[in-house]
This record gives C-alpha cells, sequence and structure tokens, in this order.
C-alpha cells in the first residue's frame, strides 16, 4: 500500500488517504465487481476487506484480490461478530495507519463505488457524509415494500426519539473524517448490528459535529441474501429506545438547570 501524497491537481480527493472499509459475510460472488468498481471510481483510494470468516470462502476470494493489487488488504476475523464489530475493527485498523478519511460500504452492490466522489467531495466541508436514501434525488431500487417501510418506519422512529435532523441515520454508505471518528470516540460503542450506523450518527451529531446527507441510489443486491434478522430488529430497536429515553432525561434535566439558575438570579 503506498504512502500517496494527496493529489487534487490529479482531480483526486483533497481529503487526503482515504480507506474503503467492505464488510463481508458470504459475498464471494459480490466482492470483486464491487472492489474492481471501487478501484476504477476513487483509483487513490486503499480497500480493507473485513471478513468474519464466511463460510462460502469469501475470505479467501479477499486474498486472491489483495495479491493482485497493493491498494487491496484483507482483515480476517475469528466469525461472525456484526456489522458493528467488523467496522470497529476497520476504524481501528485506518486511524493506526494514519488514514484521513474512513468509508463505509456494502460489499453487494448496494452502494455504488460511482457515487463515492460525490461523498468524499461533501467531506470537505463536514465530518460525517451519509449517503442517504431519503433525501431529494435519492433513491431505492428493487427493495420490496416491506424492507423500504422497514427504513421509513426505522428512519422516523429515530428521528422522534433522537430528536436529530437526519433523514437517513440507518444508512450504511458514510465518508467518515478519522478525527471525527477520533472525537466520538470508540472504546464504549456496544452496537453489533445494524443499528451500529444509527449509534455513530447519534454520537456525531450529540458532539456537535457537521453531518451532511448526499443524495445516493441505494440498489438492491441481486446474488446472495441480506443478513437483516430479527435479532438485528430487536437489538435497534431496544437501544434507540433507550438512547432516546437517555436523551429526553438530558433535556429535562438540562432545563430544570436552567430554571434554577433564572431563579437564583
Ligand atoms: N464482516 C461482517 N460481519 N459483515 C457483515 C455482517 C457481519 O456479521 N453482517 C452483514 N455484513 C455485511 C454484508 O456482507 C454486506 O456487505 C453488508 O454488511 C450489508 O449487509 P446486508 O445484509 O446486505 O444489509 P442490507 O442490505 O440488509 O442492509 C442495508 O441497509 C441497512 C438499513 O438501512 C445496509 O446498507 C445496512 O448497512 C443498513 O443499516
Ligand atoms: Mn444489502
Amino acid at each position: 500500500m503506498s504512502e500517496r501524497p494527496e493529489s487534487a491537481a490529479a482531480g483526486g480527493p483533497t481529503i487526503g488517504r482515504v480507506l474503503v472499509c467492505i464488510p463481508t459475510y458470504n459475498e464471494r460472488e459480490n466482492l470483486p465487481p464491487v472492489v474492481a468498481r471501487v478501484r476504477a471510481a476513487v483509483p487513490d483510494a486503499d480497500v480493507l476487506v473485513l471478513d468474519d470468516n464466511s463460510p462460502d470462502g469469501t475470505g479467501d476470494v479477499a486474498d486472491d484480490l489483495a495479491a493482485g493489487d497493493d491498494a487491496v488488504r484483507v482483515l480476517h476475523r475469528a466469525g461472525k461478530e456484526g456489522l458493528g464489530a467488523a467496522y470497529l475493527a476497520g476504524f481501528a485498523w485506518a486511524l493506526e495507519r494514519g488514514y484521513d478519511a474512513i468509508v463505509e460500504m456494502d460489499a453487494d452492490g448496494s452502494h455504488q463505488p460511482e457515487q463515492l466522489p460525490s461523498l468524499l467531495a461533501a467531506l470537505e466541508h463536514a465530518d460525517l457524509v451519509i449517503g442517504s436514501r431519503w433525501v431529494h434525488g435519492g433513491s431505492v431500487v428493487n427493495w420490496p415494500l416491506h424492507r423500504k417501510a422497514l427504513s421509513v418506519g426505522g428512519n422516523l422512529y429515530t428521528r422522534v426519539l433522537l430528536g436529530m435532523g437526519v433523514n437517513d441515520a440507518t444508512a450504511g454508505y458514510r465518508a467518515y473524517r478519522a478525527a471525527a471518528l477520533r472525537e466520538i470516540g470508540l472504546q464504549d460503542v456496544a452496537s453489533q448490528g445494524y443499528c451500529f450506523q444509527v449509534d455513530l450518527t447519534n454520537r456525531a451529531v450529540r458532539r456537535g459535529l457537521r453531518v451532511t446527507e448526499v443524495p445516493i441510489t441505494f440498489v438492491e443486491r441481486e446474488i446472495g441474501d441480506s443478513k437483516m434478522s430479527g435479532d438485528i430488529m430487536r437489538e435497534s430497536l431496544q437501544r434507540i429506545t433507550r438512547w432516546g429515553l437517555q436523551h429526553r432525561v438530558t433535556q429535562v434535566r438540562s432545563l430544570r438547570h436552567r430554571e434554577e439558575t433564572w431563579h437564583r438570579l
């Protein structure tokens, strides 16, 4: 992996060194085309595959890709521990190696690498850029009604409980500044499944970081299966409800504090 200087003149990202993290669990057919598309769309970016010892041999496929391309690396993990744990390992890897921007991208082709330049451009003026399905210009292709309903409902619930002005807080196509991840502090993040996305969005907003959404077209996978499950949904519902209650308690406390200060004056 080369230590390339940033190459604004060549049209590359001015944001510095970019690492695209791609978590995989049983994605052996999906991974090679996605990695090739990332390398073509953002040639200056490096790629890190985060494989949880996929039974279908995705880890070996990833190793083959890495053997043929210096910019591709693989983190082999012992077993399936969820999307959140895989990303945390990838983020730590990136921060240790001095990357300036860290991207999250699904391996199944739902997140189009060709849209990554627009996320990275927006990162020039933001700490976290979310590739959003639910802003003007964003869309979802080939999702069954129940998945759309789950995403819209989940985002609505999240917005109401957490009081965040983010339209697609569950989205998994994102770019973080390394400094933002350091500021957020990852040591106590315990979210395992897809609520990891909401968790980090919430932490970024609470710390006053600049969060921007850019429209993306999310295309449902054609090969393999989604790993969304009842457990993942339950974890999201429980955690978001708990964060929401905590947020409201904090709001009431600070209101009371303000009132008391007012009376003392
Ligand atoms: N390493 C690892 N470990 N990877 C995983 C795991 C895991 O336990 N679970 C899922 N993945 C990988 C998949 O292989 C894929 O590359 C990516 O994470 C997303 O998984 P999917 O199962 O395809 O997710 P989805 O299409 O149902 O959900 C999408 O929408 C969610 C809700 O908006 C994703 O974009 C999610 O990130 C998003 O939260
Ligand atoms: Mn998917």
